[in-house]
């Protein structure tokens, strides 16, 4: 079924159950005898269609359950309520047919053994998976390559950097050819230029192979160069299911008026017209509503002496923590 879509979720659910520990001795003996319990709902109800080869991203503050969500759509973690599938597989049924066409990188977590070379390691996963000797050899290859750490296969992983690292995680994770990914914060700590090498690596990836990904990231360019489909999640809800392009529109009402005058222009003159953001005898940014831009642009094109002028939408930055204020 070419067009059934690669993820179906219904209502999905986790309620976190944990005892609560009390100090001092009497209510340690107590707790022996009845024990508390707090419950944290961290996926409320959530519903949501992926179809296949679509490269999606949740956003979500820390605690959003992003995490959580990621975990039970991978069928490490039960849910307690609701229902998903992935490729016509209920994921927490962890059946053998399920974990080969899947994989999940955690960015804080190591798949890798610690000591050994990620050769090693790999070599592993071609045995659980079952993988042929020419795929295997193929893949790795061509990943390799891609992700430009063929020469660091040999190295113990504990002696690597935390960029070639999360490449090796990478290869380990796609070595089975999975047909869906899951990445939670694949890009988190590393240096700006291994983040880049991640990013396009995720990008041709998804690109060349038609795999569907999943990613959380907290870093707004992750967002912002691969995924056309945002989830963002709220305390458990989806706040937000569509373009990152239909965030801004639905989050910000207004926009960014960049000018350059001949000659100076009094602060006072232009408060007339919107938010002063920054002031210059001969240069402002002005903030001014949305739906007002074209009459704002032309009355200023019309009293000033402009020399340029540009509108831009505001800082995807500054959208997000709009969101999660
Ligand atoms: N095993 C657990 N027991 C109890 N509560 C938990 C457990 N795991 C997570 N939680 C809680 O559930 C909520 C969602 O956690 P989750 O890790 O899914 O969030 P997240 O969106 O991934 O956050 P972050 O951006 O920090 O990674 C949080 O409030 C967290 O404290
Ligand atoms: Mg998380």
């Amino acid at each position: 079924m070419a067009n059934a879509p690669a993820i179906v979720v219904e209502n999905l659910t986790k309620i976190y159950r944990s005892h609560v520990k009390k100090e001092g001795l009497w209510n340690s003996l107590k707790s022996l005898i009845h024990r508390e319990y707090r419950t944290h709902v961290a996926v409320d109800h959530v519903s949501f269609q992926i179809a296949q080869g679509e490269l999606i991203g949740i956003l979500g503050a820390n605690g959003a359950g992003k995490t959580t969500l990621l975990k039970m759509l991978s069928g490490i973690l039960y849910p307690t309520g609701g229902s998903a599938q992935v490729l016509g597989y209920i994921p927490w049924e962890r059946s053998n047919e399920f974990k080969r066409r899947i994989s999940l990188v955690m960015g804080q977590r190591n798949q890798l053994w610690w000591d050994l070379p990620a050769a090693d390691s790999f070599l592993l996963n071609k045995e659980i998976y079952q993988i042929p000797d020419r795929d295997y050899h193929q893949r790795l290859t061509t990943l390799a390559t891609m992700l430009d750490v063929a020469h660091k296969l040999h190295v113990q992983v504990r002696r690597l950097s935390l960029g070639e690292r999360m490449k090796c995680e990478l290869i380990g994770a796609l070595l089975h050819n999975p047909r869906v990914l899951f990445l939670d914060e694949p890009t988190l700590g590393l240096d700006v230029v291994s983040q880049q090498t991640v990013r396009d690596f995720i990008k041709r990836y998804n690109r060349e192979t038609g795999t569907t990904i999943i990613l959380t990231s907290h870093y707004m360019e992750d967002i912002e160069q691969l995924c056309e489909r945002v989830l963002v999640l709220d305390q458990g809800t989806i706040a937000f299911d569509g373009s990152l392009e239909q965030l801004i529109h639905s989050y910000v009402q207004e926009k960014i008026i960049r000018i350059t005058f001949r000659t100076t222009v009094e602060r006072s003159e232009l408060s007339r017209y919107g938010i002063v953001e920054e002031w210059q005898p001969r240069q402002t940014v002005l903030r001014v509503p949305r739906s007002d831009v074209a009459s704002i642009t032309s009355q200023l094109l019309l009293e000033f002496p402009v020399i340029d002028l540009t509108v831009e939408e505001v800082p995807i930055e500054s959208i997000i923590r709009k969101i999660f204020a």
